[in-house]
């Protein structure tokens, strides 16, 4: 009784987590991303800049919490964390899931490192006076943000449909 208790509470953490992180993204893309097109280019990066310096730790808070909470349902499920390096383990259809749902996991983790450092703390500014050079290189690293975000948000999603497929096998 008591164990059902805290396997539903370390999932019901879980979940808020992949609220935050997943919700962080959408709320950008459909809702920020789209208002922002039609400001000046630099207050686009004022706002992005704001959004992001609070957003950010609030996100990868999450992603930590996602993590440790994620490792700890899968002990309380039963499954020694080292199955899921099991070639065996990684037959069946459960196994299989999970490991895919990790590796999505690491990927997202890695597109998401990879979109912060492209945005930089500063927000990735316009250089001024825009210098033709300088002006072609910062909307290309904006547009290589954009892209990265978009992938990063295609693997949460994936990663969440992964998670619904999981909790049918446990
Ligand atoms: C190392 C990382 C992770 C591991 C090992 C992991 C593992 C798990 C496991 C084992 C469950 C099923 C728990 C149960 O039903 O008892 C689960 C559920 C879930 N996970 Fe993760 N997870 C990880 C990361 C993530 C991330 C990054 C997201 C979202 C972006 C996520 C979203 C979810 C959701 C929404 C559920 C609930 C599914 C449902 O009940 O239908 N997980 N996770």
């Amino acid at each position: 009784m008591a164990y059902m208790w805290l396997r539903s509470v370390v999932l019901y953490i879980h979940i808020l987590a992949a609220i935050f992180w997943v919700g962080e993204m959408l709320f950008l893309s459909t809702v920020v991303g789209p208002y922002s097109r039609r400001l000046a280019p630099s207050q686009r990066t004022e706002l992005f800049t704001a959004l992001g310096r609070r957003s950010r730790p609030w996100a990868w808070g999450a992603m930590a919490v996602l993590v440790v909470t994620g490792l700890l349902n899968v002990t309380l499920a039963g499954i020694p964390l080292s199955a899921l390096i099991d070639p065996r383990f990684f037959q069946t259809a459960l196994g299989a899931t999970l490991d895919l749902k990790v590796l999505l996991v690491v990927a997202m983790i890695a597109v998401a490192l990879w979109h912060d450092s492209v945005v930089s703390a500063r927000g990735n500014p316009l250089p001024s006076p825009p210098g033709q050079v300088a002006l072609s290189a910062a909307l290309r690293r904006r547009r290589q943000a954009s892209w990265l975000g978009r992938i990063a948000l295609l693997l949460a999603l994936a990663v969440v449909f992964l998670a619904v497929r999981l909790a049918l096998y446990l």
